[in-house]
Parts: structure tokens; sequence; C-alpha cells
């Protein structure tokens, strides 16, 4: 089967004013879980799921996320010379893993909903999938590749939602609907950051979308909502009223890589499962625990 699915809109034009003073003079994107920058993760994700090309929404001051996959001739050079060639083939995998990588510039930081609008002409009119750079998902196989099991079944635009406790509600996009497949939801209602009594429902949208390419149209129309930007969430909510929208609860779990604590418990749950770090890991934190005892 031919995939379906070839562009992927990463957009990391945002501020990470959570994660401050670290994202001062660096993108959030660029903090390092474990040996490999968080964009780097959303990267393998989309390639592993068969993207052929990432665009990215940039905006000044991210130059080093285009940087870190682009060739370092210098540094490339430098590896050769001194014969450290497992650090070269390292260098040279994250090279390579994209070779179709374009960026759009998002001149303001109006919205998420904005940074997709900004893509429409590189994007064109086809489906596309949107990875956002703040939410790590520890999957197998990766959510954006489960996603495309269920964008090819009911061929429409599919978002990937996890239960929350309901005192978080106000956190999130959350989408209510009835119930059409294992884990899938047609979405009736969607609302971004709702309060507790404004939508009956614990599922919360993160950050991955398969969308079609009639969401451009509506995100025209959308006004600023919520924090004053226009809210991918409410060009979504306005596009299912015409074409059959999906909410599909994912099996894995996502780390909130925008939010201190979120990125912390990342850290431990990748430097674990890390090939040569993770025993090393498993005992320190044996240690610490006892400390704590
Ligand atoms: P967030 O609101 O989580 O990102 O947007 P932020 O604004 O960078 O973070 P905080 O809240 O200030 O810490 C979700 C995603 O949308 C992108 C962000 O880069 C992030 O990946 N985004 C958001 C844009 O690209 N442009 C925007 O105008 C807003």
């Amino acid at each position: 089967m031919s995939q379906s699915i070839k562009k992927a809109v990463l957009p990391v034009a945002g501020l990470g004013t959570r994660f401050l003073p670290a994202t001062k003079a660096i993108p959030k994107e660029m903090l390092t879980v474990v040996d490999r920058p968080t964009i780097q993760y959303i990267v393998e994700e989309a390639v592993t799921s068969g993207v052929k090309q990432v665009i990215l929404v940039t905006a000044a001051g991210k130059s080093a996320i285009e940087n870190h996959f682009d060739y370092s001739y210098e540094l490339e050079s430098y590896l050769e010379a001194k014969g450290k060639y497992d650090l070269l083939e390292e260098v040279r995998r994250v090279t390579n893993l994209i070779e179709d990588i374009v960026s759009v510039r998002q001149k303001k930081p109006l919205g998420l909903g904005h940074a997709i609008y900004v893509t429409r002409h590189v994007v064109g009119r086809e489906p596309f999938a949107v990875l956002l750079g703040d939410d790590l998902v520890d999957a197998e196989p990766p959510c954006l590749k489960q996603m495309l099991e269920v964008f090819e079944r009911f061929k429409g635009p599919v978002i990937a939602v996890q239960r929350v406790p309901k005192e978080d509600v106000s956190r999130y996009g959350i989408v209510a609907g009835e119930k059409v497949g294992d884990g899938i939801i047609r979405v009736r209602e969607m609302k971004e950051k709702p309060a507790p009594d404004e939508i009956d429902s614990d599922l919360a949208i993160i950050g991955r979308y398969i969308l079609i390419p009639e969401i451009f149209d509506y995100l025209a129309k959308t006004e600023p909502g919520v924090g004053g930007e226009i809210q991918l969430t409410d060009a979504l909510s306005a596009l299912k009223d015409d074409y059959p929208v999906y909410a599909y609860e994912f099996k894995g779990t996502r780390y909130d890589a925008g939010d201190k604590f979120g990125f912390m418990q990342a850290v431990i749950t990748f430097a674990l499962k890390h090939p040569q770090l993770g025993e090393k890991v498993k005992n320190y934190l044996k240690e610490k625990l006892k400390e704590l005892e």
C-alpha cells in the first residue's frame, strides 16, 4: 500500500516561556533528552511512520534546529581526520535522517493554528501530519504510525487523544463524541481549554494530528480564541461540522516535554531505555531512592 501521508508539519515557532530561563537563547526543541534534542525524536517518529518531507515552522532564533539536520562539514571532516568513526556515523545518521526538510517562517507567534496556516502553499492540497515538539510519545509502533492506520480506515482527520484527570481538563483541548471503533471516536464536540463543566469529557488532545487540506480554509476564517491565539482546535471544531473528524486514543505514553516536570519524566524514562546507559541509570536511581527513604 502506498503511503498516503508524505508531509509532516512541525511547528517550532513558539517562545517556550514555560521553560525559561533554559529557552532564553536556545529553542526548547533543542533541549536534550539523554543524548539527542527533543526535535530529533519527533523527526525520527515522522520518518519511521513513512513521512518523506518535514516542514518546520520556524521563527527568529531557531536556526539551531535547521542546522541539526544539515551537514556540518567542519565537524564531519574533523571527526574523520581524528578517526572517530563511531561519532562520525552518529552525526551522519542525523544528517541523513531526512533528505527533504524545508522551513517556513511564522513572522509572529499568533498561535498553533496560524503556525499551520503559514505552511499552506508548501503542503498544497493533500492530507498531512502535524507533530508538536512538546509532546514526546513513547510508543511502539510510533504514535503517528498508529494514527495512519485509523486515517486509512476512516479517510478523515485524526487527532491523538489521551485521558486526563478531571482537574487537568482546562489545560488541554478536549474532545467528546461517539465510539466508532477500538479507541476511536467520531468527534461531536471540541473545546480549547474548557472550564471543567463546559464539556463532559476527559479526552485531551495531544500534539499529533493527521489533517486534510480543507483545514486551511477553516484556519483562514478562524478568529483569535483562548489566549488571543489562532487555535487549531477552533478551526477543527468548525471543520467537524462539515467533515467527519476522529479522535484516537493511541497506545503509549506521552510526555509534555515543554513543561519542566514532564521533561524530567521523559529524561528518566528514555535514559532507563538507553542501551548503554539504562543499567547505570537504574542502579543510580535505586541508590537515590534508598537515600530518600
Ligand atoms: P505551546 O503554547 O505549547 O508552545 O505551543 P510555546 O508557546 O512555545 O510554549 P510556552 O507555553 O510559551 O512554554 C504548542 C506548539 O505550537 C508551536 C510551539 O512551538 C509548540 O510546538 N507554536 C505555538 C508555534 O509554532 N507558533 C505559535 O504561534 C504558537
